[in-house]
């Protein structure tokens, strides 16, 4: 799973529960704030970590405020010093054109998530299709993560064939969440792998590895 915003007591009793944790840590304009969260997310024995780099603006071109924390756009240099920062795997998501995946590789990053965060910028690029050009500069060398309007087994068939190593799930879950707590979550979510299941098996898509894009067709 993932853990965005929430605070450190926030991502203490996430990992407490032993759930294997992905920590995001927002772009802070503190970047001794950035260095404080990586170290306590350690701590926290997180499976890897990384940063929303999309999070830098609001939507009338002022710097992003968080929870009363004023983001900032970060540099190259300040990313580098960030993923050298921690001994886990480092991961930056907000990923959307071939520019930004060569900057992710440079930087060293240890994995991207192709995503627009829901829709930070209206007319942002649907990850899906970006996501092959992607795919070829990255060129299996880090793990694509993708999301943004994953709703179904299906649409998580078209992401790995489209060169995703995996997908991730937000919004979908919500409801579920609400209505049914995480029993709610998890019917959900063996919902979507049967129905990525039944694709695979009708596609004779032999594993996750197996599934490509000449199965896509396009108007
Ligand atoms: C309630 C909610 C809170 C979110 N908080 C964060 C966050 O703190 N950090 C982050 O990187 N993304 C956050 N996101 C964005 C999701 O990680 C994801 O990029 C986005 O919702 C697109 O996926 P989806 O279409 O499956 O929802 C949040 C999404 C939702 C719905």
């Amino acid at each position: 799973m993932w853990a965005g915003m929430g605070d450190e007591a926030e991502l203490e009793a996430i990992t407490a529960t032993g759930a294997k944790t992905i920590k995001i840590i927002k772009p802070y304009a503190d970047n001794d704030m950035i260095y404080r969260r990586i170290e306590h997310a350690e701590k926290c024995g997180v499976l890897a970590m990384g940063m929303d780099i999309d999070h830098a603006f609001n939507g009338r071109g002022q710097y992003d405020n968080v929870l009363g924390f004023p983001m900032s756009p970060k540099t190259l240099d300040e990313i580098k010093g960030f993923i050298k920062a921690t001994k886990l795997p480092f991961v930056i998501k907000g990923v959307l054109s071939e520019q930004d995946a060569y900057k992710c590789l440079e930087a060293g990053a240890k994995g991207i998530v192709v995503s627009h965060h829901h829709g930070i910028l209206n007319y942002a690029v649907p990850p899906l299709l970006v996501l092959p050009k992607i795919a070829k500069v990255i060129d299996r060398y880090i793990p694509i993560f993708v999301d943004c309007g994953v709703e179904s087994g299906i649409d998580a068939f078209k992401a790995l064939a489209l060169g995703a190593t995996a997908v991730s799930v937000g919004r979908e879950l919500m409801t579920p969440l609400s209505e049914n707590g995480a029993e709610g979550v998890r019917v959900r979510i063996r919902e979507m792998t049967e129905e990525l299941a039944g694709a695979m098996a009708r596609t004779c898509s032999k594993d996750i590895e197996a599934i490509d894009a000449s199965i896509i067709w396009k108007k």
